[in-house]
């Protein structure tokens, strides 16, 4: 009963309107297709406080919808102090995400902080920013590769 603790995971970018929501909702359908949906906890912020209330940018939304998932319900909330206790990974969507995170954490949480593509193949390290570059394509490619590395490897819920 209840016997599995849940993993919580916290996708972290600079807006929280174009990366991470896609992280958010592309990660949850993984773990929803695989059956796993009740061992995990998934959320996304932005290190930056720009779009906080504010509904994802509306091409991450269109590109989730061709990919079959709604992140139109999401709001833009900012990383607090009580993420770094409450999450059991932060994981960044770029290293500039990762150096702001381990700024802000307190020294227990800085083992909880990671890159998000350290989970994909090793090829890239940064999810490039679509709200500059355009490529919203691009960036769910990653994340859907990021996504199926991190749940392989977290086939074991303990982290
Ligand atoms: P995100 O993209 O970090 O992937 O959500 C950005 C969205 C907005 C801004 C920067 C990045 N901005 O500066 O407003």
């Amino acid at each position: 009963m209840n016997a599995k603790p849940r993993t919580s995971i916290l996708f972290v970018c600079l807006g929280n309107i174009c990366r991470s929501p896609l992280a958010e909702g592309v990660f949850r359908s993984v773990v929803t297709e695989r059956g796993r949906h009740a061992d995990f906890m998934i959320d996304s912020a932005g290190t930056g406080a720009w779009h906080v209330g504010s509904a994802p940018d509306p091409r991450s939304i269109e590109i989730a919808r061709r990919f079959g998932v709604d992140i139109s319900m999401q709001r833009a909330r900012q990383v607090n102090a009580r993420d770094f206790e409450r999450f059991d990974l932060l994981l960044g969507m770029d290293r500039n995400n990762v150096r702001t995170l381990r700024e802000r954490a307190p020294e227990a949480a800085a083992g909880k902080i990671h890159l998000f593509l350290n989970y994909a193949d090793g090829r890239t390290l940064d999810i490039p920013d679509p709200y500059y570059t355009r490529d919203f394509a691009g960036a769910l490619e990653l994340i859907e590769e990021a996504s199926a590395g991190l749940i392989t490897q977290l086939r074991n819920p303990a982290v």
